[in-house]
């Protein structure tokens, strides 16, 4: 894609005030929402210069490297590439984290999975607290930095999704405190916990409807990878495993936190109920009103094993519990 007006050769004097006023062009004629404040935002990117000084010193020359490095982020946001894979970072629960196209930008909703597990856990000095679907890392970083002594363990099936993560963990003083693993929903915990053991398991599982794929942004159909996003024909692909495999590892007592799309939480709710391992104790609302997290408290009782997910594994974890 090429960005029309922003050639270097084409300007006598390059200086902020002109390279913000042909960024803001471009991003306008995109049709990007906030034109002026994401151009700023990419401007500080370059020149390390706040969006205030840019206005204030407007004179400022600016060289041709950094002219031609705006020029280049100035492309991709206009070809509708989300701002924060521009930029490589997005804010989540106070923190700064690295966001690449191999994972979800972090939403502020999914602070209420967050919110709860530490609610939750704040009291227990030994619990576990699984999370699935790791992503960027985001839900547990937050998790581990807030409930210090606790054992928690991030899963993802993306090996590129858990690199991303795991620079987080780094970046945030808790990579000592996580164990990653790599693979399908809880399969991978399998060596590494006994049953009947976790505290909390948390998931934002992907939940897009196959029938609304089409009506998404670019931003979010063409750049945010699919297997973050698409949860099968009604969105509850990832539940319905989860509400199987999840008996066998929690705690009696213990929750199942997941987070749902817009229509979604009765259906979970109901799924939940009817499989006999779990009653609803909370459905969280987020900003909007909108039901986000449902909290699903493992019931106690004896597994009937052969109805969760891998019978052999979990009938192996019956004898241990
Ligand atoms: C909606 S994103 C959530 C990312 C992050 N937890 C957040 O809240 O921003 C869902 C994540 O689940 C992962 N995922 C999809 N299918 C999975 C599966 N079968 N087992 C484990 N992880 C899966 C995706 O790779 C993606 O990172």
């Amino acid at each position: 894609m090429t960005v029309r007006g922003l050639g270097i050769a084409d300007v006598p004097v390059p200086t902020v005030g002109l390279l913000l006023a042909e960024a803001e062009g471009c991003l306008k004629e995109a049709g990007i929402e906030q034109p002026t404040l994401e151009s700023a935002w990419l401007l500080e990117h370059v020149l390390d210069l706040s969006p205030l000084k840019q206005r204030v010193k407007p004179e400022r020359q600016v060289t041709a490297a950094e002219w031609t490095s705006v020029q280049a982020l100035v492309a991709r946001r206009a070809n509708r590439e989300p701002l924060q894979y521009v930029l490589g970072t997005q804010e989540f629960c106070g923190r700064e984290f690295r966001v690449t196209p191999s994972v979800l930008i972090p939403r502020p909703e999914s602070a209420l999975l967050v919110e709860e597990t530490v609610r939750r856990c704040k009291e227990n000095f030994r619990a576990t607290v699984v999370e699935v679907g790791t992503g960027s890392g985001c839900l547990a970083v937050s998790v581990a930095a807030a409930l210090p002594t606790a054992r928690v363990l991030a899963i993802d099936v993306s090996p590129e999704a858990l690199a991303v993560a795991r620079v987080n963990m780094v970046q945030h003083g808790v990579e000592g405190r996580i164990e990653c693993f790599c693979g399908d929903l809880l399969s991978p915990l399998w060596e590494h916990i006994p049953a009947n053991q976790v505290d909390v398991i948390l998931s934002n599982p992907p939940y897009i409807e196959e029938s609304d794929w089409m009506t998404l942004q670019p931003e979010v159909r063409c750049f945010e990878p699919r297997l973050a996003l698409a949860g099968g024909r009604d969105g509850m692909d990832l539940h319905r495993r989860l509400l199987q495999q999840a008996p066998a590892y929690l705690k009696p007592g213990g929750v199942l936190l997941m987070e749902v799309g817009f229509g979604q939480a009765d259906s979970v709710c109901r799924q939940a109920e009817g499989g006999g391992w779990f009653r609803t104790c909370d459905v969280l609302r987020d900003e909007g009103g909108i039901d986000r997290v449902v909290c699903l408290e493992r019931k106690s009782g004896g597994l009937k094993l052969q109805s969760c997910g891998a019978p052999t594994q979990l009938a192996e974890l019956n004898r241990h519990s």
